[in-house]
């Protein structure tokens, strides 16, 4: 693989398809490949064991189709399987982990983190907490319904505001900020601001995992050279429907 190889990029689903988007924004002449696993999600519900398994599966198949470096655009697999995947695989593996630290920094008062319960549970997001002394101002909630949301019923406005303010009736504190842990749940951050009524800032970590994989192309002579824009292949695990959306998606977004 050389600088002209490309970017692979996977998550459990749809939700990365907001990382893609981008990484080929501030990326524009690199080749991308990304894989979602829709067939497996959710991810953010199985063990840590499986979770590793799944995304090594996918680092081999980025790897064989000439990948020479992997963002894992998934909070969720960054948890579970980062750690490993760097120890064991031949190319620089890019992680996510939720924006707390700009939330912290921009916000007072209540931060409210919404990730899968596997990524607020594991020891990754736990340490990044402790790097903090304000830590206490974190509030965190599971949102596993809306992983389900984003992947099957995203069409269904009625539901995706019905489904988006069950999540966040049990969240009983006041909240000033909110920080999206789980990159489908991008999708759904108008109907999260319409909930508070504007009145919150909303936090994810798309840019910053961008500019962090920027960087190490570059500090590792990495970036492609060429001046043609680069292309985009989207794979889904799933069914043909699970293509299209991420397609429509990736369309859809700005
Ligand atoms: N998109 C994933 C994340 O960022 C998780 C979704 C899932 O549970 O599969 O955490």
């Amino acid at each position: 693989m050389n600088k002209r190889s490309k970017i692979g990029i996977f998550d459990s689903g749809l939700g990365g398809i907001s990382v893609l988007k981008d990484i080929h924004k501030i990326l524009p002449n690199e080749d991308i490949i990304y894989i979602g696993d829709s067939a497996n999600a959710p991810y953010g519900i199985k063990t840590k064991q499986e979770v590793y398994q799944l995304s090594r599966k996918i680092c081999e198949e980025l790897i064989e189709n000439d990948c020479k470096i992997i963002v894992i655009a998934c909070n969720t697999a960054t948890s579970a399987a980062v750690n490993r995947l760097r120890q064991e695989l031949p190319v620089p593996i890019i992680g996510m982990e939720p924006a707390v630290k700009p939330a912290l920094v921009g916000t007072e008062g209540k931060i409210l983190v919404l990730a899968t319960e596997m990524t607020l549970k594991e020891e990754k997001f736990n340490l990044l907490l402790e790097n903090f002394d304000d830590h206490y101002r974190v509030i965190k909630e599971a949102a596993p319904e809306w992983v389900d949301l984003v992947e099957n019923h995203l069409e269904d406005q009625q539901r995706v505001k019905a489904t988006v303010k069950q999540v966040l009736d049990r969240v009983e504190a006041k909240v000033n900020a909110v920080v999206l842990g789980c990159t489908h749940f991008i999708f759904l951050k108008d109907e999260i601001d319409a909930y508070y009524q504007q009145s919150v800032d909303i936090y994810d970590g798309n840019m910053g995992t961008a500019t962090h994989l920027r960087n190490t192309l570059i500090s590792q002579g990495l970036q492609n050279d060429k001046t043609e824009q680069g292309t985009v292949e989207i794979h889904n695990s799933h069914t043909q429907d699970y293509l299209s959306k991420s397609i429509d998606l990736y369309h859809q977004l700005k």
